[in-house]
């Protein structure tokens, strides 16, 4: 816990409400803005002319700078970090030709522990302070991402991820071990300092019916804990989950059958939903995590975003790293709206940002702690440098409002905008190569 009281100064951007429903009055922005933070959370946001800085606090200028929530990644797979970019296949294929054969080398700690420091080095270098990740079926693989994620201060989720079937040698657990280990697991984390446990069946086609239901009882068990798995990301996958489960409804229903649908479920991708689907989706309150750079790297398809939105859909926005292809949640956002555009949609910068903040943490059900610049939350803060390269620096110099000055950072910003991150009130140290 950070102790040091701290008065930030930049401009400030912080939400009242959700853009999707009020639009742009959702949006509390203070042009010259101040946050206070005391012992790790924010204990004040406000025009900088009304701060009143405590005779201890430690000051920091941003000047033109905007300061704002950190981003929350809803969903991702660390152990896909050194993978990303793999060429050249769709969903299934590039399961079985890239990321299995990467997922096996977690068995080993010291690769784990490894890839999991570089994860966290590349997540927080491109401003994102919480994550909810995959892991691989190795406990090994879970123990250095919380390890990790402790050490840094950090609140993140991950759970082992349950296959028992349809993968390799070396990459299977059974029904009974699935169980076992993942609720030894979220017995040992969730809860832990800033760490919370995730109960994670990859998806239909690689659980047999028998994992899917022991995992829906470990649910039930540890009602506190998220859910998260995959769900219609591609037409080929739908038609093999039909296959292999031929007395479902539907995909969503070889999740509900088992136990695993609800509110504190986080089902990626979604693209493929049946009207039924939708319908049964929202009257559980399942959270739905759009992936919008992976949709279209691996060629999945077009997800409606704004009609879920519309509709009441809980949704949150992530990279789906590795098949995602961007640790940026800044390009996550560009991908997003581009999708939207190629779905005849406009995504304001408003709903763009809320999606990559509020939205996911909504997912997270952690929207009291994190994912906005507000009194009483976790300080996890980043500071965006709204002219971090020649070409956004000029287009930057031209906006009159606001939403002009972001949106150019937002389409061509990376991690070269993100000046300064804090976790938790604490300043978080630059990433070394
Ligand atoms: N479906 C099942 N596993 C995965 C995965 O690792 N990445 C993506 N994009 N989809 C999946
Ligand atoms: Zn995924």
């Amino acid at each position: 816990m950070e102790t040091t009281t701290k008065l930030i100064f930049g401009q400030t951007l912080s939400f009242k409400g959700n853009p999707f429903v009020e639009g742009v009055d959702a949006v509390q922005h203070h042009r010259h803005g101040a946050v206070l933070i005391e012992n790790g959370r924010i204990s004040w946001v406000g025009p900088a002319e009304n701060a009143k800085p405590p005779a201890n606090a430690e000051t920091h200028q941003f000047g033109e700078k905007l300061v704002m929530a950190g981003f929350v990644d809803a969903h991702l797979h660390y152990p896909q970090t050194a993978m990303i970019a793999s060429w050249g296949k769709r969903l299934i294929e590039w399961l079985n030709t890239y990321t299995f054969p990467e997922e096996i080398r977690f068995k080993d700690p010291q690769y784990a522990d490894l890839i999991a420091k570089r994860y966290f080095d590349l997540a927080i270098g491109h401003g994102t302070t919480s994550m909810c990740s995959y892991a691989t079926i190795h406990p090994e693989s879970v123990e250095a991402f919380f390890a990790e994620a402790k050490r840094r201060g950090i609140r993140a989720y991950t759970g082992k991820t349950c296959m028992d079937r349809n993968a390799p040698d070396g990459l299977r657990d059974t029904a009974q071990s699935a169980y076992d280990d993942s609720k030894a697991l979220a017995k040992k984390w969730h809860g832990v300092d800033r760490l919370g446990y995730v109960i994670t069946p990859r998806f239909s086609p690689t659980s047999s019916p028998e994992q899917l239901e022991a995992l829906g009882a470990l649910w039930a068990e540890m009602p506190d804990c998220l859910m998260q798995t995959h769900i219609s990301e591609q037409v080929e996958e739908v038609a093999w989950v039909r296959e292999l489960f031929p007395d479902a409804r539907d995909y969503l229903d070889t999740y509900e059958k088992h136990g695993l649908l609800g509110a504190k479920g986080i089902y990626g991708h979604a693209i493929h939903l049946t009207e039924r689907e939708k319908a049964r989706a929202l009257e559980t309150g399942a959270g739905l995590a759009h992936c919008p750079t992976s949709n279209t790297f691996i060629g999945s398809g077009i997800f409606d975003l704004k009609g879920l939105s519309a509709a009441g859909q809980r949704v949150g926005l992530a990279t789906d790293i590795g098949g995602g292809s961007s640790f940026s949640m800044l390009h996550t956002m560009a991908a997003a709206y581009e999708v939207g555009q190629l779905n005849g949609t406009v995504l304001h910068p408003a709903e763009l940002l809320w999606l990559a903040t509020c939205g996911s943490a909504k997912l997270l059900h952690a929207q009291d702690q994190i994912g906005n610049l507000a009194e009483g939350m976790e300080a996890d803060l980043i500071v965006l440098d709204l002219a971090s390269t020649p070409v956004i620096a000029q287009r930057h110099a031209e906006a009159d409002t606001i939403w002009e000055a972001i949106f150019p950072t937002i389409m061509m910003g990376d991690d070269r905008a993100i000046s300064n991150v804090f976790i938790a009130g604490k300043l978080a140290p630059k990433p070394v190569g």
